[in-house]
Order: C-alpha cells, then structure tokens, then sequence
C-alpha cells in the first residue's frame, strides 16, 4: 500500500486516514499508531495482528534493531535447547545449530518487513515451546500475546550506540542508499527510525516489565557484555531452564556465554560469507548482522554536542520511568 492509504487499525468505519509520512531513510516511513514503519511493515503488522496465533507458552524476544537481536537470539537457543543440543561439557547431539545455521535463522520474528510473502501457517507449524522474535513495540503486538501471559525477553542498548550502529546496518545493506551521519542522526534524534522512537520502544516494554516483572525481562546489552556469565543464568531462569548445580560445575555457562560470542559468531562460515534473503525483498550479506560488537563505539563517530543532545532527549523522554541508560 502507499502511505495515503494505510489504514490505523482504529477506524469504526474501515475509512482510509492519511499517515504521517517522512523521508530521509531508504523509504518513505509512516507513524503508524506511534510508531514508525515502512509500508509494508504496517501491512505485516496488520497480518501478526489478525492472524498470528500466539501460544500460552510462546517466549518473544523483543528487541529495537541493532540492540543484539542476533545475539539474543543465539544465547536463548542455546539456552532453551541444550538438553537435545549440548554446549560444551562433551555432552552427545552432534554439531550444534549454531555452527552451521546463521542465529537470525534459528529464531523466527512474526513480523517481517513482507509478511505477506512468508505465510504465519510456518510460525503454526513449529512445535511448543516456540521461541520467537520481535522488533514490533509493545503496544503493537498482537493482544493475545499479553491475554495468555506469554513471556517476553526484552533487549535494550545505549541509544547512542544504536544510531551508529543503525547508520552503518542501513548504508550497507540497502541498494542505492546512503545518508551521512548527520542526517542519520537527525532522523533518530526525532524519533522516526524503524520501530522508532526508540524511547517509546524501550518506554512500553520497561513499563510492562515494571508491572510484571515475572512476564517481562528486562535487559541492557551493554549490562550483558560486562557480565554475560550472570545473565546468561538469568536468562536460563526466565526461560524456566536453570543451570544446574552439576552444569554449573562443568562450566556449561561459560560455553554458552563461549559459543555465542561476537568473536566466535562473526567467524563461522555460516555467519560471515553468503547472502540469504530473509524478508522476500531484501538480500543481505550473512555477515551484516555482525560489525564490532563493542559498547561505546559511538565515541568514535558522534561530536560532543551530537552526544549532549542524544542524551538530554533520552533523559527528558525517561524522566521518572526509572529506565536509565
Ligand atoms: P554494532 O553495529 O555496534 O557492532 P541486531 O542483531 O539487533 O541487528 O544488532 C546488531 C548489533 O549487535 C551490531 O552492533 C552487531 O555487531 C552486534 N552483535 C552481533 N552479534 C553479537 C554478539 N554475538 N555479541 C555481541 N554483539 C553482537
């Protein structure tokens, strides 16, 4: 659909409202009930929301884009599925997923920027427990996600890394497309980046997880890369799959913490050569998922002021939601 004639999902009478639209990106975004889309992303969600069928027992990653959904996504597979895939310890089970399969391909996100082109009857197909990824804001998943209680893991990261890390991703992976940083970081600080504004994204998952906290976990890259040993056990708890004593001892967290590492991801074959298309409409080089992988390199590319003004509208935008950065 074009922008003008995206519909808000709140019409009583299914009349076609014009959206808010801006340039500047690779495409025209529209502020779709708050949030910032592209046209066909607006289409997916209006899919996930009719006729996504979430499960009682579904856990989402949630993520804004660039905050380590790759990440995410390989330590809760490993986690949740090391009693069929052993890490480490010498257990049996064979080569594990995560040396042959690139991690965005081991945890399927419900929306997609073309969902149409992906039917949902392969999210149906897939056995319980489902492990399942998101970039959509809370307040635009489909209401059955909070209605069953399904459990979410939400990842956040320093603002001021995800718009260096957003300019870089969208420079390389989108054809005849380039925008200087500046204009990358105007854009941003506006809040119109995909799923943005980043604060609300952060804002309506903080929120639920303040009200719930056992449905909501809440947690900062840059937290987990200064100790990814003790939220690895976190996250293992909330999947509801501890450690145990014995695995403990084996130092099954530390091959976890090991296999999923920016260093031993961005070398495997599977994850830095080829190019899979994993959206119907956009190939993409495996290795685009994987840059530097390091907290605080936006001190290498934003000016002092930039930095300043980042900050104080984080700051303003959080102010007394006890979300910090
Ligand atoms: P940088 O561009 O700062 O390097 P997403 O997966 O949400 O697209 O996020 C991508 C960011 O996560 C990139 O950040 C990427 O390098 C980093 N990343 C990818 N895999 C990682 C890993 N295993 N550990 C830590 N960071 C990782």
């Amino acid at each position: 659909p074009d922008a003008e004639s995206i519909p808000t999902g709140e019409e009583e009478d299914d009349s076609l409202v014009p959206l808010p639209t801006r340039e500047g990106w690779w495409t025209t975004f529209v502020l779709y009930q708050g949030c910032w889309l592209t046209c066909p992303a607006v289409t997916s969600v209006l899919l996930v929301r009719d006729h996504f069928a979430p499960r009682h027992d579904d856990v989402l990653l949630a993520t804004y884009p660039k905050c380590g959904t790759t990440w995410l996504k390989a330590l809760a597979f490993a986690v949740a599925n090391r009693s069929h895939h052993p890490v480490g310890g010498g257990g049996g089970g064979g080569v594990h997923p995560l040396l042959t399969s690139h991690p965005q391909d081991l945890v399927p996100f419900i929306e997609l920027p073309f969902r149409h082109l992906h039917p949902l009857t392969a999210l149906d197909a897939l056995p319980s427990r489902r492990l399942l990824s998101t970039h959509l804001p809370h307040h635009l998943l489909p209401p059955r996600v909070d209605e069953l209680g399904c459990r979410i893991v939400y990842l956040c990261r320093e603002p001021k890394d995800v718009v260096i890390s957003t300019w870089h991703y969208m420079n390389k992976v989108t054809d005849d497309f380039s925008l200087e940083l500046d204009e990358a970081f105007d854009l941003f600080v506006d809040g119109v980046s995909i799923y943005g504004p980043i604060w609300n994204h952060c804002l309506g998952y903080w929120n639920k997880h303040v009200a719930d906290p056992d449905t909501v976990l809440f947690l900062k890259y840059d937290d987990m890369m200064a100790d990814p040993i003790k939220h690895v056990k976190k996250l293992a708890e909330f999947l509801r799959v501890p450690f145990t004593d014995e695995e403990v001892g084996a130092s099954v967290v530390e091959e976890v913490v090991r296999l999923c590492s920016f260093e031993k991801l961005s070398r495997l074959p599977v994850n830095s050569s080829g190019v899979a298309d994993r959206t119907g409409g956009r190939p993409m080089e495996n290795s685009s998922y994987f840059r530097k992988g390091k907290v605080g390199d936006w001190k290498n590319y934003l000016t002092e002021e930039m930095a300043k003004k980042l900050d104080a509208i984080i700051e303003e935008k959080l102010k007394g939601s006890g979300l910090t950065f």
